[in-house]
């Protein structure tokens, strides 16, 4: 392990030099089986074939154009997934480089929106409390955790918090006289893969829709494809505003997006927004590879049965460790009677690799193309760690 590195993150002590397919492999070889994805991003697994082939073909002709050009390959892949999004209402997007930046973009287009409408004064954007939306002072004002804000401020102003399916709260916050935006996440992952009621957001959508408050959905974590449809607010029949994108977006290359329907595709303008590696060729290539593997009906009824797989079994075990189980498709958390860290270390010395979402929860994130037996030994190595807890 270095430690050059600034110490961001509370690591695990491994170091991986390779992988294939739902596999990661150590210094020493050791194989590790993979249910995070990079927490979500390498949906399509490690080393998928035609993706390596996609990013290296590109690699050969160009990285990277800039911004004041279009590229056919950059092109291409944001009208394909423009069309991808377009049963969600979306017309038009912006490519940036991650989650935090495409919430920026939402969070831009949402006040820029109301300011050009109503003038100022409404531009304030409300959010859930539990929500997770980033890393940036901005994102960070938007994300609804006290624990995330300290020693950081003073933040972005502008941002207030609801308690999650309180329809009261709603109603009082989203005043029409201040309000710009509502974002959320269709299922919050960060704080323990919490589906959001299906009543709650009709009326939320509602009261938007009435309001005229762009509804704005970050589906930076379970978008593409993940939950079984290729957005996750496709389950609620809703049609939002503005979706957010990153993560999965390009298999493992950074990109981010932020897509508008009707009412807000028009609102960015020239020099309005802008990011340099935005719609880079190579995510751009990797991204097509995405968007055509995942985006079809049976690719995504099978991360559903998968998904459903996972939580029959766990379901059936009846471990007394095992609380509650949550998520759709391949977004899963199970609440454990453990601290959730130490389950995480000793699944990494069995070969498994997992990961947490809030102290007590387990959270399976695998790549789509995990196959059924890897999913069962997966499982099989999580109930014997289970066991000894
Ligand atoms: C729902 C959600 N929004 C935003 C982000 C921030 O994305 P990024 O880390 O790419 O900036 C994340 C990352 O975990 C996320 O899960």
């Amino acid at each position: 392990m270095s430690d050059v590195f600034m110490n961001t993150y509370h690591r695990l002590p491994v170091v991986f030099t390779e992988g294939e397919g739902s596999w990661l492999k150590d210094a020493r070889g050791k194989r590790y089986l993979d249910f995070g994805s990079g927490i979500a991003v390498n949906c399509l697994g490690h080393g998928y074939p035609p993706l390596v082939k996609a990013i290296a073909d590109q690699a050969a002709r160009f990285n990277h154009v800039c911004n004041y050009y279009q590229s056919d390959v950059s092109m291409a892949f944001a009208e394909k997934l423009v069309a991808a999004c377009a049963g969600a209402g979306m017309e038009k997007l912006f490519l940036c480089n991650s989650g935090a930046e495409a919430n920026e973009g939402a969070c831009k287009i949402a006040r820029k929106y109301s300011l050009k409408k109503y003038g100022p004064g409404r531009h304030t954007i409300v959010t859930l409390e539990g929500s997770f939306h980033g890393r940036t002072i901005t994102t960070l004002s938007a994300t609804g955790q006290e624990k995330f804000h300290v020693d950081f401020g003073p933040f972005t102003e502008g941002f207030l918090f609801v308690p999650p399916r309180d329809i009261a709260a709603l109603d009082r916050t989203l005043d029409e006289k201040s309000v710009a935006g509502f974002l959320v996440e269709a299922i919050q992952g960060e704080s323990g893969i919490i589906p959001q009621d299906a009543a709650y957001l009709e009326v939320a959508a509602k009261f938007c829709a009435e309001r005229d408050i762009l509804l704005m959905f970050d589906e930076i974590q379970c978008g593409i494809g993940r939950t079984g449809t290729f957005l996750a607010c496709e389950a609620y029949k809703l049609r939002p505003d503005v979706v957010t994108l990153a993560k999965g977006m390009a298999g493992g290359v950074p990109a981010g997006a932020v897509l508008a329907g009707e009412k807000a595709a028009g609102v960015l303008q020239s020099g309005d927004h802008g990011s340099t590696f935005g719609g880079n060729p190579l995510a751009a290539a990797a991204g097509l590879v995405v968007l055509d593997t995942v985006n079809t009906p049976d690719f995504l009824a099978g991360i559903f049965r998968k998904g459903e797989r996972i939580r029959a079994v766990i379901r059936d075990w009846n471990h007394p460790r095992v609380g509650a189980i949550r998520g759709r498709g391949l977004m899963i958390g199970v609440d454990i009677d453990a601290e959730a860290w130490p389950v995480l270390e000793a699944a990494l010395e069995e070969g498994l690799l997992l990961l947490s979402a809030g102290p007590k929860t387990l959270r399976f994130l695998p790549p789509y193309t995990i196959s059924d037996g890897e999913i069962d030994l997966g499982l099989e190595i999580l109930r014997r760690v289970l066991d000894r807890f």
